[in-house]
């Protein structure tokens, strides 16, 4: 049987789980491709740490020209991660004529068109799927399956880590730090966990997604981005009293001829289909004009699923070599004179439902100072809760509203925060109530 040698570059979590598929799975690939893979070279800084997993010590190696630069690999797989030298790496590796799997979502979020070029001009492929929802098959199955659609929506939880400390937070009523470091123990995190909780990673995968969707490029520093630090379980509880789940989301919109592109902590109805999805388990909700909506839901982050994303990226690779072509569909699913570069609007700009917390010393007057300062914004109160005094004098109040413009929720909580009842910065979260 054909023998394909594969290179892999960077031994780490992932790493591990693809030589975990490729000892156990190595016969059935066989039964599927047609063809024996081969893991003929490993590369990375360290090869004399124990993995878990046997390998060949002949195989190691930490001179990565031994897989970008040898003759004899027909597919390149980096999981090396940040931005150099992958990319450095990863470039070499296309003008050299061989396919590259990656999961390196940081990467193709800043440099995807360099990459991307790169493919076209060898004609070769560079496949992502491990790149956004670890094993989840959302990227193949836009280019690919959905691809007689128009987009409208793509909207995401795309970060294992902070839907497993919002889950947490959200069951047991734990605060946000004790979480954190509960995930980073479980080896979801990022090497460095703020790009999770700041909501970095999660951009990154959005960035990808979007290009994907809607054929736009989009620079990575239009996508607005807001983390879940600042959240306590209280606004947890009080989402609850309101019928809403606290979710860290990752939205693409095509709104009026602009792009919506943003991650933020956001507010979706109990009976949401994102709702549910809980843990490390990460999900996309896209929408199309002949299909509808489509959730497809997996675990987002950990070695095995995002092995399988990254194996099953190879055997599409192999297939295409077998077929004797190396770049079957482009890399964004898109000719790379067609990708358009839509506008993106602005988050001030963004029209919707809100929760506003505030907290307050207990006056008479002081809820009627407030609605005055919103009402003067336009903004119109849907529902609230007062809470009784509990600090002091203080007591938290939280509402939620009707449909206003950012702009103006942001100045009125300015005003507000002016008041000498205001003891502590106020809070907003946005609401997503659309369920379709
Ligand atoms: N740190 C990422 C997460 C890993 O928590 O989802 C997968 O990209």
């Amino acid at each position: 049987m054909k023998e394909i040698n594969v290179g892999l570059l960077g031994f780490g979590t992932v790493g591990s789980g693809v030589v975990r598929i490729f000892h156990r799975n190595c016969a059935l690939i066989e039964k599927r491709l047609g063809a024996t893979l081969k893991l003929a070279k490993i590369v990375d800084l360290d090869i004399e740490r124990d993995r878990g997993v046997a390998v060949d010590s002949a195989i190691l190696t930490t001179d990565a020209a031994q897989v970008v630069d040898n003759p004899d690999i027909d597919i390149v797989i980096e999981l090396i991660g940040g931005y150099e030298p992958a990319r450095e790496l990863v470039l070499r590796a296309l003008r050299n004529g061989k396919p590259v799997v990656t999961a390196n979502k940081a990467l193709l979020a800043l440099h995807g068109e360099e990459i991307y070029t790169e493919a076209a001009a060898n004609d070769v492929d560079i496949l992502f799927e491990a790149a956004v929802g670890g094993g989840i098959p959302v990227i193949t199955s836009i280019k690919e399956n959905l691809s007689a659609n128009k987009f409208s929506s793509a909207l995401g939880i795309l970060n294992g880590t902070c839907n497993y400390i919002l889950t947490r937070m959200t069951d047991e009523g734990e605060e946000f730090a004790d979480m954190l470091k509960e995930a980073q123990e479980k080896g979801f995190a990022e090497a460095d966990p703020a790009f999770d909780v700041d909501g970095i990673d999660a951009a990154h995968k959005l960035a990808i997604l979007i290009s994907l969707c809607f054929g736009t490029k989009i620079d990575f520093e239009d996508i607005y981005i807001e983390g879940i630090s600042h959240l306590s379980s209280v606004d947890i509880s009080f989402a609850g009293q309101f019928g809403y789940k606290i979710k860290l989301l990752a939205i693409g919109k095509i709104t009026g001829g602009a792009v919506e592109a943003r991650v933020h902590p956001t507010m979706i109805p109990i009976a949401h289909p994102l709702a549910d999805v809980d843990g490390v388990f990460n999900a996309v909700r896209l929408k199309g004009d002949f299909v509808g909506p489509v959730i497809l839901t997996g675990k987002g982050a950990g070695m095995d699923a995002t092995a399988s994303a990254v194996v099953g990226d190879v055997i599409s690779s192999a297939r295409d070599l077998l077929a004797g072509s190396k770049m079957r569909t482009s890399p964004l699913g898109y000719r790379t004179e067609a990708l358009e570069k839509l506008p993106v609007k602005a988050i001030t700009d963004l029209w919707g439902p809100y929760y506003l917390r505030f907290l307050i010393v207990d006056r008479p007057g002081v809820l009627g100072r407030i609605s005055t300062i919103l009402g003067n914004h336009d903004i119109s109160i849907s529902s609230m809760i007062q809470m009784s005094r509990s600090f002091k004098d203080a007591a938290p109040v939280v509402l939620t509203t009707h449909e206003a413009l950012e702009a103006n929720i942001r100045s009125a909580l300015y005003e507000i925060d002016l008041l000498e009842e205001v003891c502590h910065p106020s809070l907003f979260i946005r609401i997503e109530n659309e369920m379709e």
